[in-house]
């Protein structure tokens, strides 16, 4: 049985494994091969450079998944054909909104589930700013680090959100609130109207 870290057992949880899904920037395929275990069927492992394809490729085989996951080499969504569940994770907020903001068949049960490793607050301004609305965010702690994972679907609206909401989104998770706060705190010595922003910690 596959053992995600935290990190990637919190965005499996966001999966629907009854439809189509795709995760882009794969590198080794252990998602796409723990959803499998979970009863998927209709997977898309994808990345943009052939070395964690071959890595990908060798564990879709390991686990005897190749009836279920297919590989495909894309530069983000270009090359893959319409799915239900997006997956771009571990990559910086600005990648992943380019990535999300060249999908081609978004429908409004569409959805994406986004895990930056950096620059959230650009990634959820980019969402609201193209009609996209976060519907929940989990908190996940591996290795010593916290991260956020966010579940986003497309309603057309457009929307600028407040500093506050950029930096914290909806992620309640007081280890990744406390990660935020220090951002801010360094981020406040050039620009203190965000210090105003800093929330308080649970003891
Ligand atoms: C740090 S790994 C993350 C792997 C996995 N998604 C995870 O969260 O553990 C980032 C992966 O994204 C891939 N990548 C980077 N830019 C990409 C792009 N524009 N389109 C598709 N994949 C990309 C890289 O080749 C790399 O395999």
């Amino acid at each position: 049985m596959i053992r995600l870290d935290d990190r990637l057992a919190a965005v499996a949880s966001f999966v629907r494994t009854d439809r189509r899904i795709c995760d882009v920037g794969t590198d080794h395929a252990l998602l796409p091969c723990f959803l499998c275990e979970q009863g998927a069927r209709d997977v898309i492992a994808s990345d943009v450079n052939e070395m964690p394809l071959e890595a990908a490729r060798a564990n879709v085989e390991k686990y005897g998944f190749s009836d279920r996951i297919r590989l495909i080499r894309s530069d983000g969504l270009a090359d893959i054909p319409p799915c239900d569940d997006v997956i771009v994770a571990g990559m910086g907020g600005e990648l992943i909104a380019r990535i999300v903001g060249g999908c081609t068949f978004v429908t409004a049960d569409t959805r994406f589930i986004l895990q930056p490793m950096t620059r959230a607050e650009h990634l959820r301004r980019f969402l609201y700013a193209n009609g996209f609305e976060i519907t929940e965010e989990k908190g996940a702690y591996s290795a010593g680090k916290a991260y956020t994972v966010v579940l986003a679907v497309y309603t057309g609206e457009k929307r600028e959100i407040s500093d506050e909401f950029a930096y914290f989104g909806k992620c309640g998770d007081p280890r990744y609130i406390k990660k935020v706060n220090g951002q801010l705190e360094k981020l406040g010595r050039s620009d203190p109207s965000l210090l105003s922003i800093i929330r308080k910690e649970q003891p």
